[in-house]
């Protein structure tokens, strides 16, 4: 297993943490602004997430150091939070909402939808589609429940969902990639 990188080890130009090994004094740094806050576990792994886009496998150990934790509580909590990713998102990101309202309107039938429409496995937090391109997350409210089924495409907000308007965006977002590249 290749070992972690540390600050300064990253020639002039080499490629962002982001898309190689991770910067673990980096993560560790980060971990400490809350090292002292009650319940600071959670706001260091969003801060992690927020940086790096998910919870690389090797920042486990050193948020765990930094809490006093061990590996596998740490672990425990990343698997635990829908939210946290344990590996890179697609190029595209969708969620549905999963909670109650949007429930209770569709969004079962429209999760399920997603999943086939993607290719992505039929449980799990995360999973990605058959092409890789777009990662497919489950996510509870986006305030939108009043206008339920609801789900976003890379951060933008859709309401009154149905299968038919899912590929319709879907296809919109990834065809206006296409265009600029
Ligand atoms: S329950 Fe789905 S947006 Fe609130």
């Amino acid at each position: 297993m290749p070992s972690p990188t540390y600050a300064g080890d990253a020639p002039r130009g080499a490629p962002h943490p982001e898309t190689t090994a991770i910067d673990v004094v980096a993560i560790r740094e980060l971990a400490a602004r809350f090292e002292h806050t009650p319940g600071g576990l959670l706001p260091a792994l969003h801060a992690v997430q927020d940086r790096y886009g998910h919870i690389p496998r090797d920042a486990v150990p050193a948020i765990a150091e930094v809490f006093n934790l061990s590996r596998a509580e740490v672990h425990g909590v990343v698997t635990y939070y829908h939210h946290f990713r344990s590996e890179p998102a697609a190029r595209h990101v969708v969620q549905v909402c999963r909670a109650e309202a949007c429930q209770s309107m569709g969004g079962n039938a429209l999760m399920a939808h997603a999943r086939l429409r993607l290719g992505c496995a039929a449980d799990g937090h995360h999973g990605r589609s058959a092409d890789g391109r777009v990662t497919l997350e489950p996510v509870f409210c986006l305030g939108l429940c009043a206008s339920s089924p609801a789900m976003s495409i890379d951060g933008e907000l859709h309401a009154r969902m149905t299968p038919a308007r899912f590929d319709a965006l879907l296809a919109e977002t990834v065809a206006a990639t296409e265009a600029v590249r």
